[in-house]
């Protein structure tokens, strides 16, 4: 199976809220890029963000409705090149709530919009909508999914007549949490528009916000929630449009980013290795982060664009993991072991090739990356071709005395910092000689690189 984790930046949420998958973001200086040497570009498009958001949001949490905002031509070309200064690749989520009197969408809006970006060559792919079972209770007008599905195709339909979107890729539904009635708008979106997708889309977030505690994280029944909801969404997708790509469109550790202070913790990291690991073992391929920034407590970066717990997590994930998934053997367990599930469900170990990329590492090594949820130590001793291979160690600890709450990582004991604002600190392993037990600290994560193991599933690509 393969998981292809690619950087993706989305604007959605009523347009404003932004989402991205991880990579060195930000900090890739590309040649012609515009703002890469203009850092105060991103921070006054961060305030102005901010600035309007923080009462928009307030508002529209207090009275649980959608408040008007208007989009300018000036911040979808900040945001544009922002995104692609820092080599991602922008998803657009046009506005599916103007509608006609009979309940269909008017694109008219939309249409000047695409327009422009076109007259600006713009790479963007596009959605149409957000959470779209929301709208009965956020505007009081519900959209049912065979009429959400005829609004992709008109979507598609004015795409195709723009020649720079002619081509362009059109993801959705961008369903929530699939509940029944979720499940029952993703059927009729399905038989109507299931084939004018490039990718079907849902969204998870694990934990209302308002009752998160930092043990929260730490419960396996809260990490398990996701494998039935992929399940569900694969029966569904597959029954119409069989083989069509599934992606995790948006996750965070809770609902309500700006109630809570926990989920920029490092305790929320168990949610997000897990859910990491969880969709690489079932077969989806993408999965985007809500949020790269944001004013709430999901994000991967504070306001000052220091990275965060989750930041340094994925920046290994995405230097050390490759594609590629590989089964995991326990020894002298009674069930049939699973990927990530072993040893009653509080050590959680994943193995992958190591990325390609990565030219410390020669082709045919594994990285293993492992959750302990106990409260204790524990021992993994590497066996058969893995026995006798010299392992990096990469083990990610909280920093500082505020233990699982810290917002600060260190690595094999040396805190993480950015170097300056444009430099990311060296990420050193802890070689550990040939044979030796692997020692899993309590409560932590942590990957292992198993050198010069030339196992064939990773020779190739
Ligand atoms: C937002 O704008 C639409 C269309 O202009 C209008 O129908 C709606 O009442 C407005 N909503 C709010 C909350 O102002
Ligand atoms: C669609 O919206 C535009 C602008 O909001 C409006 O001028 C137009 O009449 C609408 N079209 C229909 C068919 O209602
Ligand atoms: C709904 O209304 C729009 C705009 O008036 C029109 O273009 C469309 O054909 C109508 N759709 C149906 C199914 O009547
Ligand atoms: C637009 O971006 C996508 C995703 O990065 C890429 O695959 C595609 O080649 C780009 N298209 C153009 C015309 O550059
Ligand atoms: C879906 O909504 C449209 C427009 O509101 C309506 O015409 C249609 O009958 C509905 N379809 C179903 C299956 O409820
Ligand atoms: C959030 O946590 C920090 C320490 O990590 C603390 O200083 C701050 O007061 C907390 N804020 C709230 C709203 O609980």
């Amino acid at each position: 199976m393969v998981v292809w984790l690619s950087c993706w930046l989305v604007l959605s949420k009523r347009l404003v809220t932004m989402k991205a998958e991880v990579c060195d973001i930000a900090l890739d200086k590309q040649k012609g890029c515009k703002i890469a040497q203009h850092p105060d570009i991103m921070l006054e498009l961060q305030r102005e963000k901010a600035a309007q958001m923080h009462l928009v949001l307030l508002k529209e949490q207090f009275s649980n409705t959608y408040s008007n905002l208007t989009l300018t031509a000036r911040s979808l070309d900040k945001l544009y090149n922002f995104a692609d200064c820092s080599g991602l690749h922008l998803i657009f989520a046009l506005n599916a709530l103007r509608r006609n009197p009979n309940n269909s969408w008017n694109s008219s809006n939309a249409l000047s919009l695409l327009k422009y970006s076109a007259s600006k060559k713009y790479n963007i792919s596009w959605e149409l909508g957000n959470e779209p079972n929301n709208y009965r209770t956020l505007i009081g007008r519900s959209v049912n999914g065979s009429q959400l599905g005829k609004d992709y195709i008109q979507l598609r339909s004015l795409l195709q007549l723009i020649r720079t979107y002619s081509r362009a890729n059109l993801y959705g539904p961008n369903i929530g949490r699939p509940r029944k009635n979720v499940m029952a708008l993703l059927e009729g979106f399905m038989k109507v528009a299931g084939s004018t997708v490039d990718a079907v889309t849902w969204q998870h977030y694990y934990i209302d916000g308002r009752v998160a505690k930092v043990t929260d994280f730490l419960k396996t029944r809260l990490l398990d929630t996701l494998s039935d909801q992929i399940r569900k969404i694969q029966k569904v997708v597959n029954t119409y449009t069989p083989g069509k790509k599934i992606w995790l469109e948006g996750v965070g550790a809770t609902s309500a980013g700006g109630m809570n202070n926990l989920s920029d913790s490092y305790a929320a990291g168990f949610l997000w290795l897990n859910t990491l690991g969880l969709l690489a073992s079932q077969g989806i391929d993408v999965v985007v982060r809500h949020s790269f920034l944001d004013h709430g407590h999901n994000h991967l970066v504070d306001q000052n664009f220091n990275p965060l717990p989750d930041y340094w997590l994925s920046l290994l994930y995405k230097r050390l993991i490759g594609p590629k998934v590989l089964a995991i053997h326990v020894a002298g367990l009674q069930r049939k072991p699973r990927p990530g599930r072993v040893i009653r469900d509080k050590l959680r170990i994943y193995a992958h090739c190591t990325s390609s990329h990565n030219h410390n590492y020669v082709r045919g090594s594994i990285t293993l990356y492992i959750i302990n949820l106990h409260r204790s130590r524990k021992k993994i001793k590497l066996a058969g071709t893995l026995r006798d291979k010299i392992v990096h160690q990469y083990l990610l600890q909280p920093y500082g005395k505020d233990g699982l709450h810290s917002k600060s990582v260190q690595l094999n004991g040396q805190p993480l910092a950015m170097v300056d604002d444009g430099t990311l600190p060296e990420l050193k392993p802890r070689p550990l000689r040939a044979g030796r037990t692997l020692v899993i600290p309590p409560l932590t994560m942590s990957f292992y690189v198993v050198k010069n193991v030339n196992a064939l599933a990773c020779r190739y690509r």
